[in-house]
């Protein structure tokens, strides 16, 4: 497709930045849709995809809560058509497949999406990582963990039925999305979970732990830690990579890339001295670097270097992961 013509279905906190981002990039928003978010000004806007004139988007973006989000994006692939759904890809390895399945059928790709290998701390890691310039990889620890607000447990997201899960599913499978792009034949070792504060039934502090060969990573996601923090430590024989924040109330993000007994150099007062350091401030563009990405993919380009949007079978086997997780922790 020449110039895509982007719906974006789900008109909340997540499709209203998508919105933007279509826009920022240069491409057509063909509309909003969402049966009780208003829309914007410069876009029609409908209450039900089954409202679209067929035959006026080229691609969509879903941006829906969890129980309803498979159905539409499966109905618009049927249709022809590719799409960016947020993440996670099906609450199930199942539902995944039948999605993978629906979008091999068409000519342009489909996305997922992982925004945090956007991020530039976390994008900075991953590069150095997939160049050996960390050596072989021995340690990674992944956490996010946030804090909410009082009326969290009212929202969709804290409700099994509609979100699917907990923290596993949300916000964790960022997290597992960039355990699998740093080494893919991690294999689950661990799993422990508790829950019982925000009184849905959900998942809310989990722990797991990986091993492949000499490597051993950890994921640790909290929905009960009132400090909203993003850190991602990975360390390799020759160096290591430290990223943290996320922009906003995640903190700056910031970098270090160090190598293994730089202090040993003459003149070196201290290895924390010799850290290649960035602040990357307070910002988060991710998203909307994200579908820039989409949106050259869409446009034909072929894949480019740096970050890549996720691909369906990338973010099914992060979905097959997810099942893993819950056949050790149950599901609420
Ligand atoms: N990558 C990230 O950083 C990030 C952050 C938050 C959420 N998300 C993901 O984005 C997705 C949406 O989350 P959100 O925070 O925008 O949720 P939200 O509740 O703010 O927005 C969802 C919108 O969908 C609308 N909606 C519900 N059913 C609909 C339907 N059948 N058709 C059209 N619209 C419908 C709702 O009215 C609501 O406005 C989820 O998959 C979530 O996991 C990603």
């Amino acid at each position: 497709m020449s110039e895509p013509r982007v719906l974006v279905v789900g008109h909340g906190l997540i499709g209203r930045q998508r919105a933007q981002a279509v826009l920022e990039h240069g491409a057509t928003l063909a509309g909003t849709v969402d049966p009780v978010a208003p829309g914007r000004p410069d876009a029609p806007h409908f209450a039900a995809v089954a409202d679209v004139p067929a035959g006026d988007y080229d691609a969509a973006i879903v941006a829906l809560p969890h129980d309803v989000a498979v159905a539409a994006a499966h109905t618009i692939l049927r249709g022809g058509r590719p799409v960016l759904i947020e993440k996670p890809l099906g609450l199930r390895a199942q539902q995944a497949q039948r999605l993978v399945a629906a979008a091999a059928t068409l000519g342009a790709p489909s996305f997922v999406g992982y925004n945090y290998r956007f991020l530039p701390g976390i994008r900075a890691i991953l590069d150095a990582a997939a160049q050996g310039r960390l050596g072989t990889l021995r340690t990674i620890d992944l956490l996010i963990g946030h804090g909410g607000h009082p009326g969290s447990a009212d929202g969709w997201k804290l409700q099994p039925d509609r979100a699917g899960g907990g923290v596993v599913l949300d916000p964790g499978v960022h997290l597992l999305d960039l355990l699998l792009l740093l080494e893919p034949r991690l294999a689950l070792e661990h799993a422990a979970a508790t829950r019982g504060f925000w009184k849905t039934g959900i998942e809310e502090d989990v722990v797991l732990t990986f091993a492949h060969e000499r490597l051993i990573a950890t994921v640790r996601v909290s929905h009960v830690r009132w400090v909203n923090t993003l850190r991602v430590e990975v360390v390799g024989e020759d160096g290591y990579g430290i990223a943290e924040g996320r922009g906003g109330n995640y903190g700056d993000q910031t970098l270090r890339l160090g190598r293994r007994w730089a202090w040993a150099q003459p003149g070196a007062p201290g290895q924390r001295d010799t850290e290649e350091r960035r602040d990357f401030g307070p910002g988060n563009a991710s998203l909307t670097d994200e579908v820039g990405a989409v949106l050259a993919r869409w446009r034909g380009a072929p894949p480019a270097p740096g970050p890549a949007p996720a691909t369906f079978r990338q973010a099914l086997a992060v979905t097959a992961l997810v099942d893993a997780v819950y056949d050790r922790i149950g599901r609420a």
